[in-house]
C-alpha cells in the first residue's frame, strides 16, 4: 500500500472515530438540549490544544451481538490539553455510543489518562454523560468503575479532580465524581443518583421526578454532592476553567499568581461602617470578602448549600486565597451540621493543595437544638475543628463581631494553629453574649433585684464593656492586632507573604481519624 492509501486510510478511520455514534444521534444529543463529546471538549480546552489518546479503542465484547457494535473510541474521548496554557487531562463521556455506558475498554482509558495525571501532576476533568455500567458487559464494566475508583481516592490530594455532571450519571457510576473535589451541574439536564425514581417507586412507593431526587438544585441546595448549579453546558465549562485558574495543578506546586491591576495597598474604607452598631443586626459578609480581593472577584463554592458559612477562592495580591466566613445575613451565622461539614471539607482541600485560609469569624456559636444534637453536631462541628488544627498552610482570622463559644476555638483560633490573628475593633470576644452570660451568672442578683430590667441592663452593660471587646484577647495574644477594617485588604496581602515560607507539619502518622 502507498504511504498516500496509508493516509487514506488514517484519514477515514479519524473521520468514523470523531462521528462517534454516528449523525442521527448527534442531533439526538442536540434534540436533548445536549452537546457531544468533541463539542464539550473544544468548548472548555484551550483552541488546538486536544491531543486525543486511544480514538481508536473498541470494546471486546461477543455478547449480545455486540460484536457486530463497534465504535471507535467505544463511548468515550480522553486525553489531555491545556486551560490557560496549563496541563490538564480530561475525559468526555459520549452519549451518543452506547448512551455513554461504561465498558472495560472505556474504563482502561479512563485510568490510563488518570495514572498520565497523576505520574505528571496535572488535574484530572471529567464531562460526566453516561447511562452508568454497560449492561452487556456485565461484571466486566463493575470492575471497571471500581479500577477509576481506586484511582480517584489515590489521585485525592495528589492533583485536582474536577467533574462536570452533563447527563445521567446513575448507580455506583456516582462515586467517582463524589470522590472528586468539585461537581458542577447543568440545570435541567443533567441528574445523579444511586437508585433512580422506578425503584424508589417499587421499595419505598414514593413518587419522584427525576429531578427533584437527583437535579442540579437538589444536589447544589439540598444534599451537599454538588457545589455548583449552573444553567446551560457553557456556564459549567466555564466554571471549571476558572476554578482552575485558582489552584495549582498539583500538591507540589502552588497556585499560580495572577498579576492585578488592583492596588495592593488600596484602602477599602466601606469596611469601616459594614458591621452594624446593634450587634443583633445583620450584614452580608461576601460584601467584605469582595472588597478586599482583587479587582473584586470571588469565586463562591456551594453557594446554595447551608449558607451561614461561605467558601470559596478570591486573590490577594495575585495570590490565591481561600476563604471561610461565618455568614451573619444568614441564620445569623450559626455553625450547624451542614455549615461544619461544607467549611471542613473547603478547609482539607485547600491544605491539601497548598492554597493559604482567610477565615472571617462573626459566628454566636453552634446552633442548639435537638435535631442538631441527634444530627451529631458533637461529630460534624468536631470534623471543622480537626480540618483547621490539622491544616498546614499559611492560616489567618479575621474577628469582625462575634467570636463566642466553643465557635470562637473552632473558626481558626490562635490556639489551633493560626498564624495571625486579626480583631476588627467591634469584635466580641466571649464564652456568650452578654445577655445569656448575665442570665447565668447574675441568677441570684437578679432574683433579689427589686427592679430586675434595671439591674438586668446594668449588668448587660457591665459584661459589654469587660467582654463584648477584642480586648481581653489582645492582652493575653490571643489576638495578635486590632485592624481598622479599612486597612484589612493590604494588611492580609502584608500577612499572607510574611507567611509564604511557613514551615509546619504534623507528626508522621498513616493517617488521622478524622470524626467522620
Ligand atoms: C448499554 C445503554 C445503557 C447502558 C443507555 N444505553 N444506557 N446501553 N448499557 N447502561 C443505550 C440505550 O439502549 C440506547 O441505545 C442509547 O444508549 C440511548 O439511550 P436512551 O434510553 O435512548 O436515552 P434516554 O431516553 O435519554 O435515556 C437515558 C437513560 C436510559 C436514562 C440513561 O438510557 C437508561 O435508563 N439507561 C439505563 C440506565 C441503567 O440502568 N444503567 C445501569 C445502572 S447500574 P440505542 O441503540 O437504542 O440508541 C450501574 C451500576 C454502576 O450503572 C455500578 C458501578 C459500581
Amino acid at each position: 500500500m502507498s504511504y498516500e492509501d496509508l493516509e487514506a486510510r488514517l484519514a477515514e478511520r479519524t473521520k468514523q472515530a470523531l462521528l462517534g455514534g454516528g449523525q442521527a444521534a448527534i442531533d439526538k444529543q442536540h434534540e436533548r438540549g445536549k452537546w457531544t463529546a468533541r463539542e464539550r471538549i473544544d468548548a472548555f480546552l484551550d483552541a488546538g490544544t486536544f491531543r486525543e489518546m486511544d480514538r481508536f479503542v473498541t470494546h471486546d465484547c461477543a455478547d449480545f451481538g455486540m460484536d457486530k457494535k463497534k465504535v471507535y473510541g467505544d463511548g468515550v474521548v480522553t486525553g489531555y490539553g491545556r486551560v490557560d496554557g496549563r496541563l490538564v487531562y480530561l475525559y468526555a463521556q459520549d452519549f451518543t455510543v452506547f448512551g455513554g455506558s461504561l465498558s472495560g475498554a472505556y474504563a482502561k482509558k479512563i485510568c490510563k489518562i488518570m495514572d498520565m495525571a497523576v505520574r505528571n501532576g496535572a488535574p484530572v476533568i471529567g464531562l460526566n454523560d453516561s447511562g452508568g455500567a454497560r449492561i452487556q458487559e456485565g461484571v466486566k464494566s463493575l470492575g471497571g468503575y471500581a479500577d477509576i475508583f481506586l484511582r480517584n481516592v489515590q489521585a485525592s490530594g495528589v492533583v485536582p479532580q474536577l467533574t462536570a455532571i452533563l447527563g445521567p450519571c446513575a448507580g455506583g457510576a456516582v462515586y467517582s465524581p463524589a470522590i472528586t473535589d468539585f461537581i458542577c451541574m447543568v440545570a435541567k439536564t443533567s441528574f445523579m443518583f444511586v437508585t433512580g425514581p422506578d425503584v424508589i417507586k417499587t421499595v419505598t412507593h414514593e413518587s419522584v421526578t427525576k429531578e427533584e431526587l437527583g437535579g442540579a438544585d437538589t444536589h447544589c441546595g439540598i444534599s451537599g454532592v454538588a457545589q455548583f448549579s449552573v444553567p446551560d453546558e457553557a456556564a459549567a465549562l466555564a466554571l471549571l476553567r476558572e476554578l482552575l485558574s485558582y489552584l495549582p495543578s498539583n500538591n507540589m506546586e502552588e497556585a499560580p499568581r495572577r498579576d492585578s491591576a488592583d492596588p495592593v495597598d488600596r484602602l477599602a474604607e466601606s469596611l469601616d461602617s459594614l458591621v452594624p452598631e446593634n450587634p443583633n443586626k445583620p450584614y452580608d459578609v461576601t460584601d467584605l470578602i469582595k472588597a478586599v480581593a482583587d479587582e473584586g472577584a470571588f469565586l463562591e463554592v456551594a453557594s446554595q448549600y447551608a449558607g451561614n458559612v461561605v467558601v470559596g477562592f478570591l486573590r490577594l495580591g495575585g495570590r490565591s486565597v481561600g476563604v471561610i466566613a461565618n455568614q451573619p445575613a444568614h441564620l445569623a451565622g450559626v455553625l450547624d451540621v451542614n455549615s461544619s461539614t461544607k467549611a471542613a471539607r473547603f478547609v482539607r482541600f485547600c491544605d491539601a493543595f497548598n492554597i493559604p485560609l482567610w477565615v472571617i469569624e462573626d459566628v454566636p456559636g453552634f446552633l442548639p437544638g435537638v435535631e442538631q444534637e441527634h444530627g451529631g453536631i458533637i461529630k460534624h462541628g468536631a470534623k471543622l475543628l480537626y480540618a483547621f488544627a490539622e491544616a498546614t498552610v499559611p492560616k489567618i482570622t479575621l474577628i469582625t463581631r462575634k467570636a463566642y463559644g466553643g465557635a470562637y476555638c473552632v473558626m481558626n483560633s490562635k490556639h489551633i494553629g493560626a498564624d495571625l490573628n486579626f480583631a476588627w475593633p467591634t469584635a466580641e470576644i466571649a464564652v456568650m453574649g452578654a445577655d445569656g452570660a448575665v442570665s447565668i451568672i447574675f441568677r441570684r442578683e437578679l432574683a433579689a433585684a427589686e427592679d430586675q430590667e434595671s439591674k438586668r441592663e446594668e449588668l448587660v452593660a457591665a459584661y459589654k464593656d469587660k467582654f463584648a471587646n477584642p480586648y481581653r484577647a489582645a492582652e493575653l495574644g490571643y489576638v495578635d492586632e486590632i485592624l481598622r477594617p479599612r486597612d484589612t485588604r493590604h494588611r492580609l496581602i502584608e500577612a499572607f507573604d510574611s507567611l509564604q515560607n511557613k514551615r509546619a507539619s504534623n507528626p508522621p502518622k498513616k493517617h488521622g481519624n478524622i470524626p467522620l
